[in-house]
């Protein structure tokens, strides 16, 4: 027999179906819960809600647990590539040979935008944040595809996908030369998904451009751990506003915005401009981290911490060695760096962190890479939305697919005034 929970509410005693996950995790079902009792549950920041059943990815906070599909985000990061990991979250299983280079030819043949686009950015200023352009663009590309927007038409939502993966890239890389005043580089599509990008980004027209190996196949893992993370703050996004109807091209600007705050995907722009602030300020790590010891909320360490990672965040583990891999083959040694370590150092001894398990998460280390790397700091939020953009659109594929669709609609306990008169102007 399956099991029940029992909720007595006034003087009613209510049984809820428990709900259990392929990996034993248990949710109370409490989907019949207002309309037999008038009754509403209140979770700020859905801390204890589900919001769905999903397939896609398994989190143990506890044990720092990642898996794409069950596959344990480490074998992936240790051999798989991003292209794969894109096919595996979107079409639910690992290619076939033929199945992935048929996957890649697609998406390099969709990885050029429509000239228009140079006349839409160069109408944005010069200082846009390139997440703000990102947003607009991609929204902009549902005005240039009205022949794929049908979210219920499976072929329709497939082209849009592969649109949305090869020119997100394309696009990102526009974004940051536009800022620089630099020309844009058309894609080369003899190079593969992540070689391209960084010649968009780094290229000019006037040199040929060599991908760095050590450059590429970080940014290829770094892709690879952002990929997919459930329900998070974007992620949730795209289920909402996905379930509105609308199209996917709608859907991932709405996602791209959501990740673009420092609490989320901003957060690895935060920590280099934190380890920026400590380094001209000359205040010591130490000190710093006392700051933020005290509550003051302008010096919360940006890097560390999780909602659901509670011991460790497994994709900062791998990235951490990645990290000190490409520190060390690319020769760098920069104050920045030093105070990185540092911090990480005192923190982990540190009770405040300790008791609280806040841990160095995915994007501290990942912010320290893409420095490394040359990358300017406006830039990463958007490296990350390349990563993660496999992972919103397999979410809103299977909220489309899923028998229990809803439009997705909160409710809340009203606190404001009871019903008062209007008061006419002159009597105010
Ligand atoms: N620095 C200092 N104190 C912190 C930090 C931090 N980074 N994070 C949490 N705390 C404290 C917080 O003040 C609270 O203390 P107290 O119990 O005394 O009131 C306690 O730890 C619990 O924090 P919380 O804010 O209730 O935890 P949360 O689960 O709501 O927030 C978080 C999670 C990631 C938003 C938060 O840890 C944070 O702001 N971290 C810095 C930003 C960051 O690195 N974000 C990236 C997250 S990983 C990638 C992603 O999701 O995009």
């Amino acid at each position: 027999m399956s099991e029940t929970a029992e909720l007595r509410v006034g003087d009613k005693t209510l049984e809820l179906n428990v709900i259990e996950g392929s990996e034993g995790e248990k949710a109370i079902d409490i989907t019949k819960l207002r309309a037999q009792t008038g009754y509403i549950t209140l979770d700020p920041g859905y801390a204890n809600s589900g919001s769905c059943q999903s397939a896609i990815t398994f989190i143990d906070g506890e044990e720092g647990i990642l898996r794409y599909r069950g596959i344990p985000i480490e074998e992936l990061s240790a051999q798989s590539n991003f292209m794969e990991v894109c096919y595996l979250l979107i079409h639910g299983k690992l290619p076939t040979e033929t199945e992935l280079s048929d996957y890649e030819d697609t998406i390099r043949r969709h990885t050029m935008l429509h000239e228009d686009f140079k006349q839409m950015f160069s109408a944005l200023p010069k200082d846009a944040h390139p997440m703000a352009a990102c947003s607009t663009m991609v929204g902009a590309l549902s005005t240039f595809y009205p022949d794929s927007l049908d979210p219920r038409d499976p072929e329709e939502v497939e082209i849009s996908a592969n649109r949305l993966i090869a020119k997100l890239p394309t696009l990102a890389a526009y974004a940051y030369n536009h800022s620089i005043g630099m020309p844009f580089l058309y894609p080369q599509n003899d190079l593969d998904y992540v070689g391209n990008f960084l010649r968009m980004m780094f290229g000019n027209p006037c040199e040929d451009f060599e991908v760095d190996p050590v450059v590429r196949n970080a940014l290829d893992l770094l892709f690879i751990l952002h990929a997919e993370h459930e329900q998070n703050c974007s992620t949730s996004t795209t289920r909402l506003v996905g379930s509105s109807m609308v199209n996917l091209f709608g859907t991932i600007s709405a996602a791209i915005n959501a990740l673009w705050g420092p609490l989320h995907g901003g957060a690895n722009q935060s920590v280099i401009e934190m380890l920026e602030a400590i380094h001209e300020e000359g205040t010591s790590p130490r000190d710093y981290l006392e700051r933020a010891k005290s509550g003051d909320e302008s010096a919360r360490l940006m890097g560390f911490g999780h909602r659901v990672y509670k011991n460790f965040d497994p994709r900062a583990k791998v990235i951490k060695k990645a990290c000190d891999d490409v520190l060390e083959r690319m020769g760098i040694h920069s104050p920045l760096l030093e105070i990185a370590k540092e911090l990480e150092e005192i923190t982990l001894k540190d009770d405040y962190f300790v008791e609280r398990k806040l841990y160095p998460n995915v994007d501290f280390y990942s912010g320290v890479i893409y420095n490394a790397i040359g990358t300017p700091a406006n830039m990463f939020t958007a490296m990350f939305a390349i990563g993660r953009l496999p992972g919103w659109i397999a979410q809103w594929k299977e909220l489309h697919s899923d028998p229990a669709f809803k439009i997705g609609r909160p409710r809340q306990v009203y606190t404001g005034p009871t019903k008062t008169a209007y008061t006419p102007m002159d009597q105010r």
